[in-house]
């Protein structure tokens, strides 16, 4: 699997390291609320299972997967709901855990549509920012690793599915896409 990395971009260690950093900063922002962490399938489960044990408070997960319309590496910001919350959210406050936000398209969407069942606050964590490309006027509250504008894969990312059990960022080789 791995003859296809370039190179690594975010190690292990680094990956580690920064989500207890964010874990920290999300407990002392948060003490005394009740957090709903919305995990957006399935990019962020390995960083967001990851950082709720480094948040110590009482919080609930859910997820929500999203699918948007048009090719599909990039974003067209018309995005269909494949998985929706069981429950209101009405007295929680909704902390969206992301793998990237590229464009902000997606994140644009979801964040007007969570704000229209009236929760107590919407913010957004990510772990890492492609802000490069950025369409949407969308900034994520915490940002693990700002990124420069390349195809990233591991740690939940994936390509065509694959490399998302990689347990650091790295970016693929060109041969990847052309034999795929
Ligand atoms: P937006 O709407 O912000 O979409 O453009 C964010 C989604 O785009 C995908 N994405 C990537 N996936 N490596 C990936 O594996 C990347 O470098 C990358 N850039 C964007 C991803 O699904 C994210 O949720
Ligand atoms: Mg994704």
């Amino acid at each position: 699997m791995e003859e296809y990395i370039d190179r690594v971009l975010i190690s292990k260690e680094e990956l580690g390291k920064r989500v207890v950093e964010l874990g920290a900063e999300i407990t002392r922002d948060y003490e005394g609320k009740k957090i709903l962490v919305l995990g957006i399938l399935k990019g962020a489960v390995p960083f967001m299972a990851d950082l709720i044990r480094e948040i110590k408070l009482p919080l609930a997960y859910d997820f929500m997967a999203l699918s948007s319309y048009g090719v599909s590496t990039q974003s067209s910001g018309v995005v269909r709901i494949l998985k929706d919350l069981e429950r209101s959210v009405e007295d929680v406050h909704i902390l969206i855990a992301e793998d990237i936000v590229d464009t902000g398209l997606t994140l644009k969407y979801l964040k007007e549509n969570l704000r229209a069942r009236n929760p107590l606050s919407v913010k957004v964590v990510t772990l890492l920012d492609k802000a490069a490309r950025r369409k949407a006027d969308v900034t994520p509250d915490y940002n693990g690793f700002s990124i420069p504008d390349e195809f990233v894969v591991g740690y939940g990312l994936d390509f065509n599915e694959e490399y998302r059990n990689l347990p650091y960022i790295g970016v693929l080789k060109q041969e990847a896409y052309e034999i795929n």
